[in-house]
C-alpha cells in the first residue's frame, strides 16, 4: 500500500503529516511512503532526510495523488476551506484520505469529499480512549499549541515571568491565569509555572481542579452550578447564556488581576464561548496580554480577530489561530508518530490493511465511505437522516 504525503497548502501552515523517521517503521509494517518534493521543508525536513531513510520523493503534487492509495495530510479540504478545494479534483474514488478535517463543521467539503467516492477518516474524531492515545492528534497538537501560547504572551508583555530578587530590585512575579484546563491548557500552565509566573485555572469541569494543582496552579473556585458540565467522554457541554453570564461576571475581577489571560476553553462541533468580554478586557491594566488559543473556533475573547495581535486600551489580544504550526518541527514530529501508531492499527497483525468498521477506533473516525457520509454525528450535524443498517450504527 503506497503512502502519499504532500506540501501543506493552507496559509501559514508549516507542519506536515510525515517525518523520515516514520518512514522506517511504516515500511516494517509493509507501507511504502512516496513525498512530495519540499513537503517537509517548512517543517525542518528536507527531501534528503525521507530519501535516507527509504522514502520516494516525486517531483509534483499530481504524482504523488497519482500513486498513492492513501493520503496522508494535516489539513484535508474540510479544515483547508479555500486552497484544499483544489485537490478535491485530484482525489478519486479509490483513496483513502487521512487528516484533519472539521467534520461537524465543514458540510460542504466533508460532502464534496463524500461525492468523490474517497474514504475519510477525520482525526478529530478519534476516541479518546487509551488505546487510541498514541493517535491522538488533538491532544499531541494541542499541547504544542498551549506550550507556545505562553512564549506568545511572555513575548508581548513588558514584564518577566519569574521573580527575581536583585541589587536592582525585587522583580514580583508575572501573574497568568489560563481558562480552559483541557490538553491545551494544562500545558499552558505547567509551561507559565516553569518560567516562574503564579498561575491559576479555572474550567467548567470540575474535575480538572486536581489536575491544574498537581502543577502548582491555584484553581479558580466560581460559585457556579457545574454540575453536568461534562459528557460522557470528558468533554465540557455547551453551557447556558445564562450561566456563561454568570462567569464571565465572576471571572471579571481574576482577569482584571492578571497580567496574562490564556483561553483555551472549546466546546467540539461548537463555535468556542466568549468568556472574556471587551469590558473585562478595559479593566486590565495596560501591558497585559490575552493569548486566545480559540480564536480559530470564534474566539473566547469577544475582541480577537482572527490570526490578528491588536491592542485595544493598552492590552494586547493575540489571535494566533493556529499556534501548533509555529512549532513546526516537533509538531510535525508528534504528528506523524500518531499517524504511524493509526496506519499500523490499520494494518493489524496480520499486515492486511482494511477499513474494519466492527474495530471501534476504525469506525468512529470513519467519516465518508463509497460515496456516503456514514458517521451518524456528522450526518446529524448536517441535518442528514441516520443511515440504515450497519452504516448507520457507526460513531
Ligand atoms: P477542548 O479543547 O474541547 O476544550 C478545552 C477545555 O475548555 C476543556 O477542558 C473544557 O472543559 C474547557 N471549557 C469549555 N467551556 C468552558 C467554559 N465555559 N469555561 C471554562 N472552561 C471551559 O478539550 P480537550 O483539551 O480536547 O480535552 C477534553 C477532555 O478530553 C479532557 O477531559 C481530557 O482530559 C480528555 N482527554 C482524554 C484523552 C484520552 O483519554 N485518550 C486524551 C485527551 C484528552
Amino acid at each position: 500500500m503506497i503512502v502519499g504525503v504532500v506540501k501543506e497548502s493552507f496559509p501559514g501552515e508549516q507542519r506536515v503529516a510525515l517525518v523520515p523517521s516514520s518512514v522506517p517503521p511504516l515500511s516494517k509494517s509493509g507501507f511504502e511512503v512516496v513525498i512530495e518534493t519540499g513537503a517537509g521543508l517548512a517543517a525542518g525536513y528536507p527531501d534528503s532526510h525521507y530519501q535516507e531513510k527509504g522514502a520516494r520523493v516525486l517531483p509534483t503534487r499530481d504524482e504523488v495523488f497519482a500513486v498513492c492509495g492513501i493520503l496522508l495530510q494535516v489539513r484535508t479540504p474540510g479544515a483547508n476551506p479555500d486552497a484544499g478545494q483544489a485537490d478535491l479534483g485530484l482525489l478519486r474514488g479509490d483513496q483513502i484520505l487521512i487528516g484533519l478535517a472539521q467534520p461537524l463543521t465543514a458540510a460542504q467539503a466533508v460532502d464534496a469529499v463524500a461525492k468523490r467516492g474517497v474514504t475519510l477518516l477525520a482525526l478529530e474524531l478519534i476516541p479518546r480512549i487509551t488505546r487510541a492515545q498514541s493517535m491522538d492528534v488533538l491532544s499531541s497538537q494541542a499541547s504544542i499549541a498551549g506550550y507556545k501560547a505562553v512564549l506568545l504572551a511572555a513575548d508581548r508583555l513588558g514584564k518577566m515571568f519569574p521573580m527575581m530578587m536583585t541589587p536592582a530590585g525585587t522583580i514580583q512575579p508575572a501573574r497568568v491565569l489560563v481558562v480552559g484546563a483541557g490538553v491545551a491548557g494544562l500545558q499552558a500552565i505547567a509551561t507559565a509555572k516553569r518560567l516562574g509566573a503564579v498561575v491559576s485555572g479555572y474550567d467548567v469541569r470540575p474535575a480538572v481542579k486536581e489536575q491544574v494543582e498537581s502543577l502548582g496552579a491555584r484553581f479558580v473556585e466560581l460559585p457556579i452550578e457545574t454540575a453536568g458540565a461534562e459528557t460522557k467522554g470528558g468533554y465540557a457541554k455547551e453551557q447556558s447564556d445564562e450561566q456563561i453570564r454568570k462567569q464571565r461576571e465572576l471571572m471579571a475581577r481574576v482577569v482584571a488581576e492578571s497580567d496574562v489571560v490564556i483561553t483555551t476553553a472549546a466546546i467540539p462541533g461548537k463555535k468556542a464561548p466568549v468568556l472574556v468580554t471587551a469590558d473585562m478586557v478595559r479593566r486590565m491594566q495596560p501591558g497585559s496580554v490575552v493569548v486566545d488559543l480559540a480564536a480559530e473556533h470564534g474566539g473566547n475573547c469577544e475582541l480577537t480577530q482572527r490570526d490578528r495581535t491588536i491592542v485595544d486600551n493598552g492590552v494586547t489580544i493575540v489571535g494566533t489561530a493556529n499556534p501548533a504550526s509555529l512549532v513546526p518541527y516537533h509538531a510535525s514530529q508528534t504528528y506523524s508518530n500518531n499517524m504511524v501508531k493509526l496506519l499500523q492499527h490499520l494494518m493489524g497483525k496480520e499486515k492486511q490493511f482494511r477499513i474494519d468498521r466492527s474495530d471501534d477506533i476504525t469506525r468512529e473516525t470513519l467519516v465518508c465511505r463509497e460515496g456516503q457520509i456514514v458517521h451518524p454525528r456528522v450526518r446529524e450535524a448536517m441535518g442528514l437522516a441516520p443511515l440504515a443498517g450497519p452504516e448507520g450504527s457507526g460513531g
